[in-house]
């Protein structure tokens, strides 16, 4: 129905982009995205953070104060009558005189579907592919997704949910979430060349004990419980990466307990 394109709400079949943006020509810009539940943007100041964060660190002029940024949300949620649901913020990099340099970004917000993971694969869990990897400027969620949405066809012949990502042993995270361990009760996260989720912000306040540190694979695949974190699937458990199985092959328990605080959260 509606969005913000630039600097109105227009009706979103409305909204265009330059070709020549450096989002489309160069695929670069930054992004965020986080969800509506009861007509209300759920932890809306964390990710306003984080977006003005990215702005600022791909050095991309932000035309809206996060005043300014919020109103419009919450504008939009009323004039598209949200109940749940999800929300795009994009700023492109704009149009760039050499056709290069970061330009004045155009912004867009737009309410989005939600794809939610079926209640099977919280019962179930899920598989990680590994993959020898590291997202380009990892700490700031770029809209560059070129080598996930790559890499996805071989991920879902493998027959996994998605991937983990790891450089020289070392687990970074998963193409679009955070990866944890439980270990003797202890809840361990890497946090080097990783995107800090939201999610997972909320999670390490929920957890008892935690460890933040480097995690290799090989103490991953000894691990009592896994699982990832992110806006969109909340807390998956991982009962396999590759061909080994995690912990007893069944989603675990301290993983269950950390997902249903988490929701005792979102009410
Ligand atoms: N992904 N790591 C990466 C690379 C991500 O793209 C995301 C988010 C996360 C988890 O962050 P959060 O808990 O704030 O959602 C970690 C979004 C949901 C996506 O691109 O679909």
């Amino acid at each position: 129905k509606y969005c913000f394109a630039r600097d109105k709400i227009i009706l979103t079949e409305n909204a265009t982009l330059h070709p020549m943006d450096l989002a489309v020509i160069r695929g670069y810009g930054i992004f965020d995205f986080f969800r509506v539940s009861n007509s209300k943007p759920l932890f809306l100041d964390h990710y306003l953070d984080r977006f003005i964060n990215s702005a600022e660190a791909t050095y991309l002029g932000l035309a809206l104060s996060r005043e300014e940024l919020s109103q419009v949300i919450l504008e939009l949620i009323d004039k598209n009558d949200m109940i749940t649901g999800g929300f795009r913020m994009i700023l492109t990099g704009g149009l760039s005189e050499n056709h290069f340099s970061p330009g004045k970004g155009s912004l867009f917000i737009f309410a989005e579907e939600l794809f939610l993971p079926s209640e099977e694969k919280y019962s179930k869990g899920i598989k990680l592919l590994g993959l020898e990897h590291v997202r380009p400027l990892a700490k700031i969620k770029t809209t560059n997704y070129a080598y996930p949405v790559w890499h996805s066809k071989i991920w879902k012949e493998a027959g996994a949910e998605d991937v983990l990502y790891h450089q020289d042993g070392m687990i970074s995270e998963s193409s679009r979430s955070n990866f944890y361990i439980i270990k003797d009760g202890k809840l361990i996260t890497p946090s080097k060349q990783i995107l800090e989720g939201i999610t997972r912000h909320h999670i390490l306040e929920l957890a008892d004990m935690k460890e933040i540190r480097d995690l290799g694979m090989e103490e991953a695949l000894q691990a009592d419980e896994a699982f990832i974190t992110s806006t969109t699937k909340v807390l998956l458990p991982v009962v396999q990466i590759d061909n080994h199985k995690i912990g007893t092959g069944k989603p675990g328990p301290i993983s269950l307990d950390l997902l249903r605080k988490f929701r005792n959260l979102e009410n």
